[in-house]
């Protein structure tokens, strides 16, 4: 989980779905983020449809990133080929960025589709398309479907041929844990297949792990960024979570230097890990990343899995069972003096111990 916000940082006016703000007036707003994001799993506001409607594409979507992340790292669990050979390089966490910042677009009715650059085995290519399936947009996926083209001398860390996923295999990924319909895939290195893009866009996630790759894609798809839209990059940082600057040779230096050329302000916001957005002047919510950490602590309890555990750890008899097990253990490391064994038998030995009050 992300780093909670710090909650005067975050202006809800500036960090909210269009309908959200329209049917919660003034006086709910000034109960502040944190009071805020309470009131809207509440009763009261699950009567109301944009809440409804919010806090059920937010949940469907964190269950969604989670479990089809687990169906990733189930096919191979995290380590097993390496850092670089795991069918998965993002975290689903970081994915509700993603997702979240295009459902406040879509309430704003931002136009465009959305582009992701550097799919890899498709497992942000998977969660991106129920978010597109959903809102009704287009996701366009491209990829060398090769791995990563040759590498400057100091990307040591990067060579030619990493991530090399086929263009058949993120298919077949979407059509069993994703969704088809709204995603075209378009094969080949940037510089070449990206020439001629004309498609509006809301939403640039860029993937690619290399400034020069982040430099061709930006050197044909910049123009179609709406003005209102955002780029998302997955190399805001460096390994010890310091955000790259203009000057660094990496892809938000290659976003920085678009937004630059093109005339235009930006502001790079950073959200959580390797992941950041650079947004313009006329981005709609550019605190919509900062509040989301207040809802996804409120999904994370409503999750099944964290449910669960709880109700595990609380329930009488688990509590009763993990007692007994301790005293056996107890009993089996501390032999008794006497030679023949306790007459009682383990439970009963264990309810002398166990104080039902305490938890
Ligand atoms: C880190 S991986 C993407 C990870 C992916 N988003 C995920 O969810 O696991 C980077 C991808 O960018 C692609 N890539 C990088 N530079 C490229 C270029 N110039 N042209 C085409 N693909 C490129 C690589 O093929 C690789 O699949």
């Amino acid at each position: 989980m992300p780093p909670l916000p710090v909650a005067h940082e975050i202006d809800l006016e500036k960090a909210l779905p269009r309908d959200i703000l329209s049917d919660c007036g003034n006086t709910l707003l000034k109960l502040g983020p944190a009071q805020f994001s309470t009131w809207l799993f509440s009763q009261e506001a699950s009567t109301i449809q944009s809440v409804i409607r919010y806090i059920s594409f937010l949940k469907v979507m964190y269950e969604l990133a989670q479990s089809i992340a687990e169906i990733y790292d189930w096919r191979s669990p995290p380590g097993t080929f390496g850092k670089k050979g795991h069918l998965r390089h993002i975290g689903p966490i970081e994915m509700m960025f993603l997702v979240n910042h295009l459902y406040v677009m879509d309430s704003f009715d931002v136009a465009g589709d959305v582009l992701e650059c550097g799919a890899s085995h498709g497992y942000s290519t998977c969660v991106l398309s129920h978010a597109c399936a959903r809102l009704n947009r287009k996701l366009f996926v491209a990829d060398s479907f090769e791995g990563l083209p040759a590498t400057r001398i100091d990307q040591a860390f990067f060579s030619k041929g990493d991530y090399a996923a086929s263009v058949e295999s993120v298919r077949a990924s979407l059509a069993t844990i994703g969704r088809l319909e709204p995603a075209v895939l378009i094969k080949g290195f940037f510089g070449d297949s990206l020439k001629g893009f004309q498609h509006p866009l809301c939403l640039l996630w860029l993937d690619v792990d290399l400034f020069e790759s982040a430099q061709d894609v930006l050197r044909h798809v910049f123009d179609c960024l709406s003005p209102a839209g955002i780029i998302a990059t997955h190399e805001f940082t460096d390994f010890h979570n310091r955000p790259y600057s203009i000057d660094n040779k990496c892809p938000p230096a290659a976003i920085f230097k678009a937004y630059e050329h093109a005339g235009l302000n930006y502001r790079p916001i950073h959200l959580m890990r390797y992941l950041g957005m650079v947004l313009g002047d006329n981005a709609i919510q550019p605190d919509a990343g900062r509040f989301l950490p207040l809802l996804l602590n409120k999904l994370s309890a409503m999750d099944h899995r964290a449910r669960q555990y709880q109700e595990l750890k609380q329930s009488n008899t688990v509590r009763a069972a993990f007692r007994i097990k301790k005293l056996l253990l107890a009993l089996k490391s501390k032999p008794s003096e006497s030679a023949s064994p306790p007459s009682t038998d383990a439970l009963s030995i264990a309810e002398q111990y166990i104080d039902p009050e305490s938890t």
